[in-house]
């Protein structure tokens, strides 16, 4: 009796844990993955029955010839092409938003791509079961990890649904009706136009993204109501998100976001900050939000630059100088993004129908800086030119193309298999070699391992004598095996290091790659620290090469971290107890040997947003703004620049300026505002500093005057 009773409970016990345990084995060192990004609905149909269920009936097109509609795919199908995607060296998927999304049609069409949620704690019946249930969602992301895969989540947080069709923007927690944009006396959403100005701080941030029913996450109950929903996720097995439309939320809800889901278990963030080029008027905002925010981005102006160089033929030094740019002003530079086309623009095939030119695309994003994504289906080079193959002939339906033997699929699994032993892609920096208009030769380098990358995307073979490597003199032989026509390379002994390449001529249209792995037992080298900031306790990930199998120390500072797990790549600590600020984390080996250091901001408390607003601030002309600053590191320790003060603030009603930021639960902080002119002056407030205790939980706000 008492053993049938112990074994019940142990079993519910066990299922418990299988649901809620941080899954040890997928920490949050991401820089080493190869991302496939699929939309559910246009991958594969494994359950027919889900295709036309009763709450939303007839949004399904049988034929797959409405692209507007609903396709069939599901979870069932993506657990079903996991053998697939390994084949492929996928070792991370990125899924369309799984929600219980809009069950009607609307004037801006029909939800099959999840991005319009009406319940965030439940699961869409076209994707699961018709009681929007998580059993088809568990069971796929249960395969994945079975599988060495882990699964990003697109997460939503903006908005629900349209707001001027369908649903009216209703929404529900798990099934309870909350509001919709008609009928919303709590203040969950914002009741303002659509954007008109991208380019404007305050309109991107609260007014609608199209017709979009706009959530307000300064409101309590949508705050939590949104942490639920991510936490849900976590415990669902959930490694990481893609989150939507990052510029159009206020930063320091994002902030609370990403710390909170940081404080829950290992994970990996990357937001959509949709812009064009490093010239973007907001392109020094994006910077400093993935600097500071533990959400890296996708990165959308090496993306042009991608397009127009292989798509469109623009120079090479167009690519080299976006992604030197980039590395200047990207702190966390080797955790963003790296793409050549998504669901939102046309595919690469519909802006030039070369697949050659597309294998250098792709063997570029899985060799260069940042954190390769592929799209769904460009492995068989799927494209419709419908509509110039924009939305939605972008996401086709994959029609049962699963073939293992495209150069494409080949060249995408070698790439990812030399990822995985040679470190230099992950954690390297970037330095150009050679370049002209067609050819361009870059090294990556991680301490002695390095991976030199020839690519021609010329008709004319081209002689590259003259450039130099840190590649150890040798012959290397072509890690595609010649896949994409490359050839050896005999490089030659120079001096300090620097190794001229012997005269070799790169083939028109050819891609070769060179490697050298560094297979020294010691010293310690630190690749990767995620999160980049949190408070004492947190779990941090520390990835690298040559740690040893006996574990030795890890420091903030002076101060020794407690380690939860050490492997010879991979080390799991917590953030020790000291005092807020950025610290240089190191690793010491069992045999006092002394890693490289990277950065850490150590927080003061787990952070709550908060609405700030001064009233009748310091008159300003145009181009001066007002911004807040403070005594915790989280106000920038009373910085007055660009990058450490917290703003530029929004003015709708000028000369009063507000901005929502995230600060220390429950810590009693000092503040003031200050105004950086134009030219950069600094004027202070007068008088004492305003001072403000951050509740423990919940949101915040407060109201001050500028004392003059
Ligand atoms: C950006 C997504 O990528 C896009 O497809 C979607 O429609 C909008 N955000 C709104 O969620
Ligand atoms: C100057 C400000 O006027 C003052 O209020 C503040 O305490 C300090 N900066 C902090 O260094
Ligand atoms: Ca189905």
């Amino acid at each position: 009796m008492f053993a049938s009773k112990w074994r019940k409970w142990s079993v519910a016990l066990l299922a418990c844990w299988l649901i809620l345990a941080p899954a040890t084995a997928f920490a949050d060192d991401f820089k080493n993955e190869v991302i496939y990004q699929i939309f559910t609905d246009r991958f594969f149909d494994s359950n027919s029955a889900n295709n036309n269920p009763a709450q939303s009936s007839g949004l399904y097109d049988a034929t797959h010839t409405d692209l507007t509609k609903y396709q069939g795919g599901d979870f069932a199908g993506i657990q079903a092409k996991i053998p697939y995607l390994k084949g492929m060296g996928v070792t991370c998927i990125w899924i369309s938003p799984p929600f219980d999304n809009c069950n009607v049609s609307t004037t801006s069409g029909i939800g099959y791509h999840g991005y319009w949620a009406r319940d965030f704690k439940r699961i869409e019946e076209h994707f699961g079961d018709a009681s929007n249930s998580w059993t088809a969602f568990d069971s796929m992301v249960n395969a994945c990890h079975a599988n060495g895969i882990k699964v990003v989540v697109d997460f939503a947080p903006n908005h629900t649904t349209p707001n001027n069709s369908g649903e009216f923007g209703a929404f529900y927690n798990n099934g309870t009706f909350m509001a919709d944009i008609n009928n919303d006396p709590s203040g969950y959403f914002h009741h303002n136009p659509n954007i008109s100005n991208y380019d404007n701080r305050y309109e991107t941030q609260y007014y609608a993204l199209s017709f979009l029913s706009d959530l307000n996450q300064e409101n309590a109950t949508v705050s939590q109501y949104l942490l639920d929903s991510m936490t849900l996720l976590q415990q669902h097995g959930v490694d990481g998100f893609r989150v939507d439309a990052v510029k159009h939320l206020t930063w320091g809800w994002q902030y609370v976001m990403a710390n909170k889901g940081y404080t829950n278990r290992d994970s990996f963030y990357f937001g959509e900050w949709y812009q064009s080029t490093t010239g973007d008027p907001l392109y020094k905002d994006s910077a400093k939000f993935a600097n500071k925010s533990g959400i890296s981005l996708l990165d959308f102006p090496l993306n042009q630059s991608i397009r127009n160089v292989f798509g469109s033929n623009a120079s090479f030094t167009q690519l080299d100088a976006t992604m030197g740019q980039e590395n200047v002003d990207f702190k966390w530079a080797n955790d963003q993004v790296t793409f050549v086309d998504n669901h939102d623009m046309s595919r690469f095939l519909t802006l030039n129908n070369n697949q050659t030119r597309l294998h250098q695309a792709l063997a570029y994003i899985l060799t260069s800086r940042g954190i390769p994504c592929i799209f769904y289906g460009t492995e068989q080079y799927l494209f419709n030119n419908t509509n110039g193959g924009t939305d939605p002939y972008n996401r086709p339906w994959m029609n049962n193309q699963f073939s293992t033997t495209t150069t494409a699929y080949q060249v995408i699994k070698k790439l990812s298999d030399l990822r995985q032993t040679n470190r230099a892609l992950g954690y390297g920096t970037t330095q150009q070699r050679w370049i002209n208009s067609d050819v361009y030769v870059y090294e990556r380098k991680f301490f002695n391992s390095v991976v030199l990358v020839a690519i021609n995307k010329g008709a004319t073979a081209t002689n590259v004598s003259g450039a130099i490597t840190t590649l150890p003199p040798g012959t290397y032989t072509d890690r595609l095996t010649n896949q994409l026509g490359g050839v050896s390379v005999t490089v030659n002994t120079g001096t300090g290091g620097n190794n001229p390449v012997a005269t070799t001529s790169i083939p028109a249209n050819s891609v070769s790659v060179w490697s050298y792995v560094d297979n020294a037992a010691q010293p310690p080298r630190l690749g990767s620290v995620g999160p980049t900031s949190a408070q004492p306790g947190v779990k941090v990930t520390i990835g690298g090469t040559k740690f040893g199998t006996t574990a030795g120390s890890v420091k903030f500072g002076t101060t020794a971290a407690t380690i939860v797990s050490w492997t010879d790549k991979k080390i799991v600590c917590t953030v020790p107890a000291v005092a807020a600020g950025t610290y240089s984390v190191t690793v010491t080996n069992s045999s006092a040997q002394v890693s490289n250091a990277s950065d850490f901001t150590v927080l003061t408390a787990a952070q709550i947003p908060v609405t700030f607003t001064v009233i009748n601030a310091s008159p300003t002309s145009p181009g001066d703004n007002i911004y807040l600053t403070g005594n915790v590191v989280e106000l920038g320790n009373w910085g007055t620049t660009f990058s450490t003060a917290v703003g530029p603030m929004n003015t709708p009603n000028y000369p009063n300026w507000f901005i929502n930021t995230s600060v220390p639960a429950g810590t009693t902080i000092q503040f003031k505002f200050i105004k950086i002119k134009a030219d950069g002056t600094v004027v202070w407030e007068n008088g004492a500093n305003h001072t403000y205790t951050v509740p423990a939980n919940g949101v915040g706000f407060v109201n001050v005057n500028w004392q003059y």
